[in-house]
Parts: C-alpha cells; structure tokens; sequence
C-alpha cells in the first residue's frame, strides 16, 4: 500500500539506498510488476514494516503489515488524501476519478453522492443486477467454457452497467469501457514518471523527444473521457424518455425539470458513475477469476464446498442470503480475498489455498482469524464503498457456479490437462 508525505524534518523510515537528487527514482522506475514482489523483499531486506523511496523532492511509502496500515490509514486517519498523479490524472484524463481525488470538497461530494445511493443495508441497488447477470453467465460458460475469462469479466462489467447506468450492456458501451481500462492499465504500467516527480514537465511539447508520456497520454485521456460520457449520456437520454430503469443515475438525477438538469449535477453524477465503474469491474472479475483458478487448482476444495451447497440447495440455484452464511463457501470466499495477503504471522502457510485456516475444529467461522475482509477493501476514510456489492456478487457467482459445473483444467488437443500458469497482473486504480 503506497502514499506520499512531505516532512523533511523527521527520520525517515527505512529503504534502499538513495543516490544524489534522483534518490530512488531508478530503483522504482525498474521494478519489475508485479511491484508488491520486490516491496515484500525490501520489508525483509530493511526488517521493517515500513519502507521509504523518495527523489527529487518526493516520497514513497510502503506498508507492508496489517498493523502498519491499521495504525497509520485507519487510527490516524491523516493519510487519506492522495499524492498529485501528473501523468494519469491531469493528461491521462482519470481526473474525474475520485477515488484518486486529494482530500477535499470534490472528493467529498463525490464519495457522499455514492453512498447516498449504495447504502449496505439496501441490497436493491444492487442484488436483482447480480442474480441477471450470473445466470447469464452460467449460460455463456456452459455453452464456451473456453472463454471463460471473458465470461468472468463481462459479468462484472455488465452489473456494472445495469447497476450504475440502467442501460442494457451492449457490445458498443462494453467496448468503450473496455478500451478505457486496458490503455488506462496501461498508462500506468509503463510508469513511473518522471513527469509525476516534476510536474513542470507536463508542460514539455508532446513533440520533444522524451516527451513520448504526454503522446500516450493524449491517446488514453480521449478513451477514458468516452468511459465516463458515452454510457452517462446514454441514461440521461432514457431519462429524459421517461423510460429509464431503476439505478444510480436515476436516483440521482431524478425526473429532469423541464427535459434538462443542472449542469453542476450532471457534471458529478458523471464523474461518480464513472468512478464506480471504474472501481467496481475489474477488482470483483479479478475476485471471481480468482474464485475459478483456487477450484481448478484445488478440487478437494470445490468437492467440499458443494457438499455443503447440495445439502441446502438440493440442486436448485442459490438466492441471494442464503449462502452468505454457510461456514464452508464463507472461508473459501475469506480465502479467494485473502490471495493477496501473505503475512505469515496471520496466515501460516500463507501461499496454500486453505479454506480450513478460517475454521474451528467444529466446522464454525473462527472469529479469532483476522477475516481479510478486514484488509482487502482498505481502511478509514477511503474505504471501499462497494464491498457490499463486491461480496455479495462474490458469494451469488461462486455459489452458482458450484452448484451447476463442476470446474475443472482446461485440456489440450491430446487429452493432457492444462495446468493454469497462477500468475496475476499488475493493473488498475484503486
Ligand atoms: C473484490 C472487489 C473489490 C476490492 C478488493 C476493492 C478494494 C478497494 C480498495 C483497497 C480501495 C481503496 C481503499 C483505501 O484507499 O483505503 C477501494 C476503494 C474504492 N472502491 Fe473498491 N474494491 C472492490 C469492489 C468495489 C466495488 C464493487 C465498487 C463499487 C460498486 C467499488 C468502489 C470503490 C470506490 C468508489 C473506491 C474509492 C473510495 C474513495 O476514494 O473514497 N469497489 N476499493
């Protein structure tokens, strides 16, 4: 977990060398994705839970405990702005993103408008999108299980759709999203930047040689402005139709006042669908991707777990809340979002994919485990608004699925078993 800080009068935490002026700029510019790799190594290296990097002026650091994060996000509750991003927010065009906002009245606003709608205790907002579209992914996956991947992002991107925009999730809106998000990944993967250090460099022309981050910039800020302008305008149309399903805009833009709503509204309500596109999609496909490679790699697992369906479910699909409190699938759910989370200290083992940690000798949820939920959807101000939504469509997708397939290796034009290569890839915003 990273932020920057500025308080050149205090000890500074461990890390890596720093050379004159640049500091560590190199070290960090040739970290090799995925990052957390090398930030795990320097923690040991350091022996310490909090690293810093820094150069020209800025600083890096890097938390790398529960308890650190605990202490400093959550309990002091002082870091939840965000450090000035040049190069993906003020060229690359997700300046409208406000989970990547500074602490302020824009970020405030945006994140009160948010909760507004997707309050927890309203499971409306957002069940009847989930239960939709998991079934239609059941279909696709039963007719090209080939494409699975594909299945598991349109999924999420098609609750996505529904839920924040009310509009039906066609090919031409998935598209555009889709395009936004890979150059958007992109963009960032091909940092850092030295732009992002000296911010006077955005203003380089984009011809110079070495100004090559601005060029491709451009290209990214044009698909990211038609991620949050093309399906907006596409629900304000069936609005002002009058024939606009229940989601986020309609709630919150209301019926218009004489066909038009005022420009400050519209302007916001934008931003924050878009944001919560942008924040819910690919972190929950990634959650259910993770869900199908733990039950192919460990199918004493999935036997287990449909046992436990079965015995409720007696072979008809699950609805939603009555699966979320089964202690089997609940530690495999606690286990899929644990796969980030490595400290040994909480989770012996910690790169085994072992439901059981999560329960008592008698088959109950062991409260005495920290529950990664608690560290997956992040902590204090900033804290995810959309876990609700996220395990709820976790839950819904995992439970399906195991009650009509079993899920198996791919296998090849010999009949030999694929074996997944388990790797993940460094991408997104939040
Ligand atoms: C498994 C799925 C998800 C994971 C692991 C996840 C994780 C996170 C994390 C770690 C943060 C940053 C918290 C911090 O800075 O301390 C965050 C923020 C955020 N998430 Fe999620 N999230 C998920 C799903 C969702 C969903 C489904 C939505 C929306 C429906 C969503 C919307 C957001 C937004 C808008 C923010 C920014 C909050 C702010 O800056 O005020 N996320 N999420």
């Amino acid at each position: 977990m990273l932020f920057s800080f500025s308080s050149p009068s205090l000890p500074l935490p461990p890390g890596p060398k720093k050379a004159p002026i640049v500091g560590n700029l190199f070290d960090v510019a040739r970290l090799k994705n995925p990052q957390w790799h090398t930030f795990a190594e320097w923690g040991k290296q350091y022996k310490s839970d909090i690293i810093h990097v820094g150069g020209l002026g800025n600083s890096m650091v890097i938390l790398n405990s529960y308890e650190a994060a605990k202490e400093l996000i959550a309990k002091r509750a002082i870091y939840d702005s965000r450090p000035r991003t040049v190069v993906l927010t003020e060229l690359g065009g997700s300046d409208f993103v406000f989970s990547l906002m500074p602490f302020g009245d824009r970020w405030k606003a945006a994140r009160q408008t948010c909760m507004h709608h997707f309050i927890p205790s309203d499971q409306s907002t957002h069940q009847p999108h989930e239960t939709k579209h998991i079934h239609a992914m059941l279909l696709k996956l039963l007719d090209n299980p080939q494409d699975h991947m594909k299945h598991i992002h349109r999924v999420t991107e098609s609750i996505m759709m529904s839920m924040i925009y009310g509009i039906n999730p066609e090919d031409k809106y998935l598209k555009v999203m889709e395009a936004a998000a890979t150059a958007t990944s992109n963009l960032i993967a091909a940092g850092p930047y030295l732009a992002n250090a000296i911010p006077a460099l955005k203003y380089l022309p984009a011809w110079l040689p070495g100004a090559g981050f601005k060029r491709d910039a451009r290209k990214v800020s044009v698909l990211a402005t038609r991620l949050h302008q093309v399906p907006f305008h596409a629900a304000v149309e069936q609005l002002k139709s009058g024939e606009a399903p229940a989601s986020f805009v309609s709630a919150s833009l209301g019926a218009p006042e004489k066909d038009e709503y005022p420009e400050e509204l519209l302007k916001r309500v934008e931003e924050v669908a878009g944001t919560i596109y942008v924040g819910g999609a690919d972190t929950t496909s990634s959650a259910v991707a993770t869900f199908f490679l733990a039950m192919v790699c460990y199918p004493e697992v999935q036997k287990k777990a449909q046992q436990e369906l079965d015995e409720v479910l007696e072979g008809r699909l699950p609805v939603h809340g009555e699966v979320s409190s089964l202690p089997y699938l609940s530690a495999v759910i606690k286990e899929v979002l644990r796969a980030m989370l490595h400290d040994e200290g909480f989770y012996p083992d910690p790169f085994e994919f072992k439901p059981e940690r999560f329960l008592t000798a008698e088959g109950e949820i062991d409260k005495d485990v920290l529950d990664p939920v608690e560290i997956a959807f992040g902590f204090g101000t900033r804290i995810c608004v959309g876990t609700h939504i996220a395990l709820s469509t976790l839950y819904l997708a995992a439970a399906s699925a195991l009650t009509v397939f079993d899920i198996q290796k791919a296998v090849d034009e010999n009949g030999k078993e694929i074996e997944p290569t388990r790797e993940y890839h460094q991408a997104g915003l939040t």
